[in-house]
């Protein structure tokens, strides 16, 4: 990729325009590509701040967000961006009851450029690109997926590993609801030699879907179930990736309040981990990972949350940078 630009000259590539709904529609090379570029945002972040420059860029978040928003926020504005947020949903006309739909084409018709959008239904993404001709970024659907997210998580392991493959991952909390978790399995599944470990209760265990997609590509991949085998689980990861209990999905909120504190990671837990053991988490966190492990070589957390702008400056420059 690097070979086919002059210097100065901005990215190309296969994502031109493209769709951002799945991390199963991503490739290897498109993953490659992103840290590539994302790499290059790092290295050289005044290279690329008129990428974006003339493009209108719609943020509509119906759920809540801190990190994903603002990171998204900032990304389009360093690039020279216009950023039309609306991640109030309680001050748009969604709550005098318009349809996603009908809001959708108004934004069309102001002609923004891409839309990034969080909305609590799955398949909310794949139906706004379908109803819309301009890019549409899933920043998270339900507890489908959060592809963005998974990038992000996996630029981590690469810079912090200095390689994807043969990675021994193990997820960790509430498989079931979460959406970066089955992002994050359905991404690094394109690498070789990755082996998935998922950590839960059987009441939070990984959704069906996930497993039927790892099967078909061969991906290695076991189930712990019980507390006593986690210390042993965790001593064979390279990384840890923690997820919280995700509240707001659970059908039943005494369900929650028995599953809640069935699991909290804490050096006590990592204790025959190995020392290079990153522990990774999407965050926001509640309880379920111990502070304490904040001060250790093993967080990776706040490095993880902050290459969320570099990725998505990458994504935006790929995706609608003008290619010069
Ligand atoms: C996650 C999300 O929204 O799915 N947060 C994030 O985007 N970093 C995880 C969560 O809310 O637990």
């Amino acid at each position: 990729m690097s070979g086919e630009r002059g210097a100065g000259a901005l990215p190309r590539g296969e994502l031109r325009g493209r769709d951002v709904v799945s991390a199963k529609d991503l490739t290897r090379e498109d993953a490659e590509l992103i840290f590539e570029v994302a790499r290059e945002v790092e290295a050289d972040p005044g290279r690329f701040s008129g990428v974006l420059r003339g493009k209108r860029v719609a943020l509509l978040f119906v759920e809540p967000s801190t990190r994903t928003f603002s990171s998204f926020y900032i990304a389009a504005r360093r690039l020279g961006g216009d950023v039309l947020p609306l991640n109030e949903p309680e001050m748009t006309s969604l709550s005098k009851g318009e349809t996603l739909y009908d809001t959708l084409k108004m934004l069309e018709g102001y002609g923004v450029d891409c839309v990034v959008m969080r909305h609590p239904a799955r398949g909310a993404a794949r139906f706004a690109a379908d109803v819309i001709s301009a890019p549409v970024i899933n920043a998270g659907s339900g507890s489908q997926e959060h592809p963005t997210q998974a990038l992000l998580d996996v630029y981590t392991i690469l810079k912090k590993r200095g390689k994807v493959d043969g990675t021994s991952l193990g997820m960790l909390g509430d498989l079931k609801f979460s959406r970066t978790v089955p992002s994050l399995a359905y991404l690094i599944s394109n690498f070789d030699g990755v082996e998935l470990t998922f950590i839960a209760p059987p009441a939070l265990q990984v959704r069906q879907e996930v497993e039927l997609f790892l099967r078909e590509r061969a991906v290695s991949y076991t189930k712990v179930t019980r507390q006593q085998e986690i210390p042993d689980a965790v001593s064979r990861l390279d990384v840890l990736y923690v997820t919280r209990l995700q509240k707001e999905r659970f059908p039943d909120p005494s369900e929650y309040e028995r599953l809640k504190g069935s699991y909290r990671v804490d050096m006590g837990m990592l204790r025959h981990a190995r020392p290079t053991l990153g522990v990774m988490h999407p965050l926001p966190r509640v309880d379920e990972l111990d502070a304490e492990i904040d001060r250790t070589p093993h967080a990776w957390y706040f490095d993880q949350a902050s290459y969320g702008l570099p990725v998505r400056m990458a994504l935006y420059a790929l995706v609608l940078g003008d290619a010069g």
